[in-house]
């Protein structure tokens, strides 16, 4: 049996919501909601980002094709196995790989490899989530069946037309829900996910984003505000950007989300924390349970720029880890080191028992 579907106005109603106190309100219903389906745990994901080449050129992202600014990078096997490593001994029940996007077959054949080897040094017993973009449904398999479980594929916006205007003639929308399909047909615990305060959108809009998780029945939701990055067509808006109000906006779509689909994992963004430095807490306070702390070499940081600001670009992992792990204690909940954290709605879906 699954939850109610809510009614877009009901959404609409909750997402309109400006007056603070009517906010706090809304935050507190969906940290109950939480609390009721999920607990007061938060799981860790070590989010190592594999490579900033990408083939894609979408308009809002700082690493598209045609940036020529960014240096390119692909961070070697070795060092891919050493930071999975780290992040199985500091008790990180799982990762995160993810990378620009590219579907030729070394690439393909390489992420296998890793993700083999990365169950080989933890035992089997780290969890891995993969993020690689659209690929085949074979492909998808593949990696599944080398030991991945879960996938996070973004849909950016579930309307058409704006997804249209946010990217080149050869993106297409459908193509990427046909790729959320095939996730789950293959077995994937599956995740999407929008970007918030996209120019173009509406409130409307997100609305329809929730109704589109609930319509293809989400695992888990990874999403986050839009900020601009310089050298992107969306460029000229970085002047102008409010920071407090794409917090809220975050903020708010986090809450909803929980209050609706409720035992979902949902992921407090590091696009939080670049506009707010408790963004990532707050988000947790808002109903989210995943935090994924950048684990990636911080040689590598400033390459994966996706927008403006992107936080912990010197601070090296041990440093971010324990202070992050403070902050969490000191909000009344606990990390839940050594697990999968896997999607309870998953398992629900899927009708199956959980084991890790
Ligand atoms: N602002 C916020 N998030 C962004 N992403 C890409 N560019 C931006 C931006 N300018 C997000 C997209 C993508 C994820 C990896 O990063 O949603 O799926």
């Amino acid at each position: 049996m699954r939850f109610p579907r809510p009614s877009h106005s009901e959404l609409l109603e909750l997402l309109s919501i400006t007056d603070s106190s009517e906010l706090d309100a809304l935050f507190k219903r969906a940290y109950e909601v939480k609390k009721q389906y999920i607990g007061t745990k938060v799981w860790f994901r070590g989010i190592i980002e594999l490579s900033n080449i990408c083939s894609k050129d979408c308009y809002y992202c700082g690493i598209r094709s045609s940036n020529t600014n960014v240096k390119r990078y692909t961070v070697s096997h070795a060092e891919v196995i050493k930071e999975a490593r780290w992040c199985y001994e500091q008790g990180y029940g799982s990762i995160v790989l993810q990378s620009g996007e590219r579907s030729n077959k070394a690439w393909i054949d390489q992420i296998t490899d890793l993700i083999y080897a990365i169950k080989d040094v933890s035992d089997g017993k780290l969890g891995i989530t993969i993020s690689f973009g659209e690929q085949s449904k074979e492909v998808y398999k593949q990696w599944l069946d080398a030991g991945a479980h879960r996938y996070l594929l973004r849909v950016e916006t579930s309307n058409p037309e704006l997804y249209k205007k946010l990217h080149p003639q050869n993106h297409s929308f459908e193509s990427r829900v046909q790729s959320l399909g095939y996730l789950k047909e293959v077995g994937y615990q599956v995740g999407t996910g929008v970007m918030m305060g996209l120019p173009g959108q509406t409130l409307a809009d997100l609305a329809n984003d929730v109704l589109f998780f609930y319509d293809i029945d989400v695992d888990m939701i990874g999403m986050g505000p839009f900020i601009p990055h310089k050298d992107t067509p969306f460029g000229h808006l970085v002047d102008s950007f409010d920071e407090t109000t794409a917090l809220q906006l975050g903020l708010k779509m986090i809450a909803v989300c929980r209050i609706f689909l409720r035992d979902i994992n949902i992921a407090s963004t590091t696009a939080l924390q670049a506009l707010k430095s408790d963004g990532r807490e707050l988000g947790l306070l808002a109903g989210a349970n995943i935090i994924m702390p950048n684990v990636t070499d911080t040689k590598f940081r400033e390459g994966y720029q996706l927008y403006e600001g992107k936080p912990n670009l010197n601070e090296n992992a041990s440093e971010t880890m324990q202070s992050l792990e403070d902050k969490i204690t000191a909000m009344g909940e606990t990390v839940a080191y050594g697990e999968w954290g896997d999607s309870a709605h998953f398992f629900k879906r899927t009708n199956q028992e959980k084991t890790l």
